[in-house]
């Protein structure tokens, strides 16, 4: 038995020392890959303006259609008496209410939505609008939108069998444009009538 010991000793050691290199090699390949994406995180935070969900606000699914801040008459794009533009949506399976949302470009937007069968979510081109539709609970989100033009706002959150399917357009107004057609205080919306 002592006699093994020695002559086996080297070999050991060598190997050792190769494991040893390259656990020490992978800790840093790890170590650089948890910093980049640690960096992309930040990058993104920063850059396309990500915000985490900002409150948590209930609502009564049971009552969302009859009364209250999401009954039909009220969905759509308001603009308040002090000035700021909001629009209201639910989203149901297959379809956002309403189907064709009107916003102005450079003024701040904030969004009020909600779900009122499963859960949905959805994003607007290529702007950071980004938010989950969670029954029971109002998102918000605020965003400005540089430019005019149309966007798609496709349903981002798996919700059934039409979720392809299920998508609304964003119509991106002029500032000056948008303002006389908001002027007389009713819920706008692009749908055709
Ligand atoms: Cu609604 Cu996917």
């Amino acid at each position: 038995m002592s006699a093994a010991s020695p002559s086996s000793a080297p070999p050991d050691h060598a190997s050792e020392a190769v494991s040893v290199a390259a656990e020490r090699r992978w800790a840093y390949i790890v170590m650089a890959i948890i910093a980049v994406l640690i960096l992309m995180m930040v990058f993104t935070g920063l850059h396309w303006a990500s915000m985490p969900p900002s409150r948590v606000e209930t609502v009564d699914i049971k009552t969302l259609h009859i009364k209250g801040e999401f009954v039909e008459s009220n969905l759509g794009t308001a603009l308040g008496s002090d000035g700021k533009v909001t629009v209201r949506l639910i989203a149901q399976q297959y379809s956002f209410v309403p189907q064709c949302i009107v916003v102005p470009a450079d003024m701040p937007v904030t969004f009020r939505g909600t779900a009122s069968d499963a859960i949905h979510g959805f994003i607007i081109g290529r702007t950071n609008v980004n938010t989950m539709l969670i029954p029971g609970f109002v998102a918000t989100f605020t965003t400005i939108f540089p430019r005019a033009g149309e966007q798609l706002m496709p349903c981002h959150e798996y919700c059934g069998t039409g979720h392809e399917a299920m998508w609304a357009r964003v119509q991106v107004l002029p500032t000056a444009e948008f303002l006389s057609k908001a002027r007389g205080g009713e819920r706008l919306s692009c749908v055709p009538s």
